[in-house]
């Protein structure tokens, strides 16, 4: 019983972890096409409403030239990891450095574990 019990924590434990970094970049191009390209491209060098999301990960918040970042977005000084872009994405007007995205966020975390694998293709 017990171990039954100690295998069932051990399995929720490496779902919840693979979903948070195994995302499916396919899937995730697909729902970047559908959402976040109405504001964002993923090429370099081109800004619609928000900034390309080129190379977006790994890099500093509002790094893009030629695009006018809210001042939030300026003072955001974590680094784009994965798990950064997770809680962005997730809640972008909940967020401190959020104020310029009027995007309700992805409620889905299997969703944004997929977006988040597709923004890191793009390099
Ligand atoms: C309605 C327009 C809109 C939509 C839809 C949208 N965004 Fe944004 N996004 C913005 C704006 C505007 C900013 C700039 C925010 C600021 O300066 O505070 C931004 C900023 C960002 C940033 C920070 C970029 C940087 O250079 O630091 C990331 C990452 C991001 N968005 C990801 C996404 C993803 C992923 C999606 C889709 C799930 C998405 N956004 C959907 C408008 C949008």
């Amino acid at each position: 019983m017990f171990s039954r019990i100690v295998l069932v924590v051990l399995f929720a434990s490496l779902a919840s972890s693979a979903l948070a970094l195994d995302g499916d970049p396919a899937a995730g191009k697909i729902i970047f096409q559908r959402i976040c390209q109405n504001c964002h491209s993923p090429e370099i060098g081109i800004n619609k409403v928000g900034p390309s999301l080129w190379n977006v990960v790994g890099r500093q918040p509002a790094a893009v030239p030629d695009y006018a970042y809210s001042d939030s977005m300026k003072n955001n000084k974590a680094t784009w990891s994965a798990a950064a872009l997770d809680a962005y994405i997730a809640d972008p007007r909940g967020d401190v450095h959020g104020v310029k995205m009027y995007f309700k966020g992805l409620a889905d975390g299997k969703e944004r574990a997929d977006v988040v694998a597709y923004l890191s293709t793009l390099k």
